[in-house]
């Protein structure tokens, strides 16, 4: 959840759509996000045209970092974030709900498994981890 979400009171909303979606959290916090952490983040968007004003944005205000587990977990959370720019966002997905402009677009999501596991490792150790299920489990993730 990126500085807008939080300023705008919105970290309960955008939670509660994945978790609601059954996606497990198993890593949350606030925190202000250091230049370090924004560049390495960011770092695929190194020379683009709004790479400047993407660090100043996401490091302007607290973030909510949250880590999501599940099956599909990628795919779900990118489907209820919306496209990436909120005009082009279905009604009933957070951006398309919730934003307008793309410069602040309410939330970030890994866009492949392999950059969710660098992406919680970056922001993440291994001990604000937790290893845990949900009840009910059974009735969301088909094994
Ligand atoms: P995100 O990484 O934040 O989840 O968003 P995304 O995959 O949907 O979009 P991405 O292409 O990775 O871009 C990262 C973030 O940069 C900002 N952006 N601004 N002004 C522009 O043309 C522009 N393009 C991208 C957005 O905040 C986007 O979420
Ligand atoms: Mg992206």
């Amino acid at each position: 959840i990126k500085p807008d979400g939080v300023q705008r009171g919105l970290i309960g909303t955008i939670i509660r759509r994945v978790e609601q979606r059954g996606l497990r959290m198993i890593g949350m916090k606030l925190i202000q996000v250091s230049r370090a952490l924004a560049e390495t983040h960011y770092s695929i968007h190194v020379g683009k045209p709004f790479y400047d004003n993407l660090i100043d944005y996401i490091t302007s205000a607290p973030v909510v970092a949250i880590a999501w587990q599940g099956n599909k977990a990628v795919g779900v959370v990118r489907q209820v974030l919306g496209a990436t720019d909120p005009t082009a966002a279905d009604p009933g997905t957070v951006r398309g709900d919730y934003a307008v402009d793309i410069g602040l677009n309410l939330t970030h999501g890994s866009d492949s498994v392999e950059n969710g596991k660098s992406e919680v490792n970056l922001w993440f150790t291994t001990d604000e981890l937790v290893d845990w299920e949900r009840v009910g489990e059974e009735w969301v993730f088909e094994t």
